[in-house]
């Protein structure tokens, strides 16, 4: 299929910062700005035809995430983005002093704060070193579980290193233990498919504005039995309230308090829909050819320090975190948008990568359906040119 017709992806700069957040599809937009001309309501308030509509397209984003996900509609709650969903979970858990939750080296801060918080109620946060080229083993982490680790939170593909991991044995091995896991998947949804009815996930977030969808919305799966309070309270939550206490509800809409975002939500289920026409076999290929163009080029480079896999078998999507020589990575990423390249330049939200790495950041490249190997192919030629330089 042409997937560039389903985008409008811009030229000059080629955007290679997907990671940070992808185009989002012409699909969704549309979506969007069917809900604001057609039917722009409130949800479940009231009678009207036009609340009615809102609301019938609201709810039904949620029986797109069951199948999507192979899941249940009640095991959904709408988030703002991944940040929220994962401190979400660290807050709607009650923790005691002596437990212990797992983290990985190569978490985004999103993904490490919330649990480092946690150190103020007297949890013990343990880490689960990542080896050199960003991958997680769960031999390694069966050797960090004990009786009291509560929570393993792990990501399912690193925003700088991008390694494949082996996220079912991770899954199995803290499940084994009796742990709960939490899966960031910020990185991994828009790139591969989770069948959350063979993997035993309990918490999986992801954000919308990664997937081809708007910014400001993202889902938190919560497997139904897993533990789980809402953080929030009020309007939409309760089955009864005093001016003495309150009861919440028991579904999913105990945790959406005050007006949701109804037109990103709508959006969400609208990126759903172009993921699965694109489909991920498609999405899979593109990238396997996007990742193999894009390390020769790297081969070619050799001023070019490449973190994270250098084989292609290796590499979770066509995500790439480098330096240029002794040139600044900022003043790097400030040449390729010169020449027509749009990369992210920083230590990308996981400081603990850059430290380990010992730099101060990288540049990223990050591509996804809509670039091509003629694209990379020009990045190449780009590099050449900064390499003169470094
Ligand atoms: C692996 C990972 N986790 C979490 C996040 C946070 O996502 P958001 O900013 O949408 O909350 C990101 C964003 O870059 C990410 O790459």
């Amino acid at each position: 299929m042409d997937v560039s017709s389903l985008f409008d992806a811009p030229k000059n700069p080629a955007y290679f910062d997907s990671a940070a957040s992808s185009l989002t599809a012409k699909q969704v937009r549309a979506k969007m700005e069917e809900f604001y001309s057609n039917y722009r309501a409130n949800i479940h308030r009231g009678a009207h035809k036009y609340t009615k509509q809102a609301s019938e397209e609201y709810e039904a984003v949620y029986g797109k995430l069951a199948k999507f996900f192979h899941s249940k509609e009640s095991e959904f709650v709408q988030v703002r983005n991944t940040t929220e969903a994962i401190n979400g979970v660290a807050l709607g858990l009650e923790w005691k002093a002596g437990d212990e939750v797992v983290v990985s080296s190569i978490e985004h801060h999103s993904n490490l704060l919330p649990w480092l918080r946690l150190k103020e109620k007297g949890v013990k946060v343990k880490i689960l070193r990542a080896d050199e080229e960003g991958k997680l083993s769960a031999e390694k982490l069966k050797s960090v579980l004990t009786p009291n680790t509560r929570l393993v939170a792990l990501t399912a593909c690193s925003n700088v290193l991008g390694a494949k991991e082996p996220i079912e044995q991770l899954v199995k091995t803290a499940k084994e233990n009796h742990s709960l896991i939490l899966l960031d998947a910020a990185q991994y949804v828009g790139h591969h498919p989770l069948d959350l009815s063979k993997l035993p996930a309990d918490y999986v977030a992801f954000s919308g504005h990664k997937i081809f969808g708007p910014t400001g919305i993202g889902a938190l799966y919560h497997r139904e039995g897993a533990p789980l309070t809402p953080w929030f309270v009020g309007g939409g939550t309760i089955r009864e309230a005093s001016l003495e206490g309150y009861t919440l509800l028991e579904n999913r809409e105990r945790f959406e308090a005050g007006t949701p975002a109804v037109a990103e939500w709508i959006g969400l289920g609208a990126a759903l829909d172009v993921i699965n026409k694109i489909g991920y076999n498609e999405i899979e290929s593109h990238e396997k050819k996007l990742v193999a163009a894009m390390l020769e080029v790297f081969a070619a480079q050799p001023k070019a320090l490449l973190y994270g896999p250098k084989a292609a078998d290796q590499k979770a999507c066509a995500l790439f975190a480098f330096n240029m020589g002794k040139v600044a990575h900022h003043e790097v990423a400030v040449m390729l948008d010169r020449f027509g390249f749009a990369c992210r330049s920083g230590h990308h939200c996981a400081m603990p990568i850059a430290k380990r790495l010992g730099v101060e950041g990288s540049v990223r490249a990050s591509l996804h359906v809509y670039n091509d190997e003629e694209q990379v192919r020009k990045f190449g030629e780009a590099l050449g040119k900064i390499s003169a330089l470094a």
